[in-house]
């Protein structure tokens, strides 16, 4: 095996049941298809079912020894997430079901009290549907407006611009990936948030895909508010994060209400519970907050710098590799450094669906479509893009394997 420096990948490859399985044709799994969702470790498959095997309660209700165990449990994971990106408390965790939720979450409990019809919020181009239909919602009730900044060749944002654009006194929120989706690109979002912070404007982070893959402070960005999910990071579906300071999750209104987010509940008035429990209504998904917690144990155990550099060798690899294919184009930027894991690309007229389709011929799993992004398909002018994306399982082997099967695509469609 070609091997990755910083961690042992054929040793971790053992940890992820779902890896073994052959598919049609005897096909090993190549998984590639990490920025959707990424697979999960025993540790993690272990933790739930020892949940529902020997502790299964509610929480934060009974006093029984369950509830007192469960409950224990949940909260522990909320402390490692605060420890993982660095919160001064683990009061600013908020447990949602995705990063979509989240951004929703401040979309309707911050985002619409500061609003109002001169205001805007700032996003780009670069963003995911999630980062931009939230915002489109409450913009519209409001009638404020929703600017984007543009972005230039390889994904990049000019800083200028965005200085030029926080400038603006009506600007009331920024909101921004920190790691593109579909292109890898790596936002400056410290120093974006320098800016926006100089004229008063708070900061949001869709950190989905970067949390996942290096390491993530937020006292250190200094940002106001942060989302990312567990399903991206080795943890089950149905578990997002809201990260918020303090202060601004003090005087926000409850999302949901219901059960646990209350201290008293009258006829006509309800007074509600502290944070974070305001914000998190009736029982939550707490096997897969659990689970979370052991796929956090996992990745602090391989260690973020090393799963980074993993990722920039074998990123650095597939480019030079693809690079190699005639007729292929690649979007994003040209340096690792700049990028994340994820590629994206063309080759010839071949529609990305058609790709997707020959490479699981190959077992090969990867994306293809608009990826959640159509602002930045009509930026690039595509309508579909295929795209691979790594993590601490893909090694330099399955890079090879890749190019063979687009080799044979290549072959297949006469270019
Ligand atoms: N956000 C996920 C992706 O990029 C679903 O594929």
């Amino acid at each position: 095996m070609l091997q990755s420096t910083t961690i042992d990948v054929e040793k971790i490859r053992e940890d992820f049941p779902i890896l073994q399985r052959r598919l049609k044709g005897g096909h090993k799994l190549i998984y590639l298809d990490n920025a959707a969702t990424t697979q999960k470790p025993r540790a993690v498959i272990d933790s739930i079912s020892n949940y529902y095997m020997n502790y299964n309660s509610n929480i934060h209700r009974a006093v029984h020894q369950l509830a007192e165990e469960a409950t224990f449990a949940y909260e522990e994971v909320r402390r490692k997430v605060a420890k993982l990106i660095n919160a001064k408390s683990a009061d600013e965790i908020i447990f949602t079901r995705n990063a979509t939720e989240s951004i929703n979450l401040v979309a309707k409990c911050w985002a619409r009290q500061h609003l109002s019809k001169r205001n805007s919020v700032l996003i780009t181009e670069i963003e995911h549907h999630s980062n931009i239909v939230p915002w489109q919602l409450v913009t519209g009730e409001v009638g404020a407006s929703l600017d984007y900044l543009n972005i230039g060749e390889e994904g990049r944002i000019d800083i200028e611009d965005f200085s030029q654009k926080v400038n603006d006194p009506d600007l009331k929120l920024v909101s921004i990936s920190q790691m593109s989706n579909v292109l890898g690109t790596i936002l400056p979002v410290k120093k974006m948030t320098k800016l926006a912070h100089e004229k008063n404007v708070p900061m949001m982070i869709d950190a989905a895909q970067s949390v996942p893959h290096m390491k993530v402070d937020v006292q250190d960005l200094d940002c106001d508010f942060m989302a990312f999910s567990a399903h991206k990071m080795l943890g089950p579906t149905g578990v997002g994060i809201l990260y918020a300071k303090r202060e601004i999750l003090e005087e926000m209104p409850p999302f949901i209400g219901g059960g646990d987010m209350i201290k008293e509940v009258h006829k006509q008035t309800t007074s509600f519970n502290d944070l974070p429990y305001k914000f998190e209504a009736g029982t939550p998904n707490i096997a897969d907050v659990i689970g979370f917690g052991a796929a956090i144990d996992y990745l602090n155990t391989l260690g973020f710098e090393n799963i980074r550099e993993h990722e920039m060798q074998i990123t650095e690899y597939a480019l030079e590799r693809m690079n190699e294919l005639q007729g292929i184009t690649i979007y994003g930027p040209k340096v690792t450094k700049e990028r994340g894991a994820v590629i994206s690309f063309n080759l010839g007229d071949i529609h990305p669906h058609d790709l997707a389709t020959i490479l699981n011929d190959f077992g090969i799993a990867m994306r293809s479509g608009h990826h959640c992004a159509q602002v930045l398909m009509e930026r690039l002018d595509v309508s579909a893009t295929s795209r691979v994306s790594f993590y601490v399982y893909n090694s330099k082997d399955e890079v090879n394997i890749l190019i063979d099967a687009l080799q044979s695509a290549r072959r297949l469609f006469g270019l």
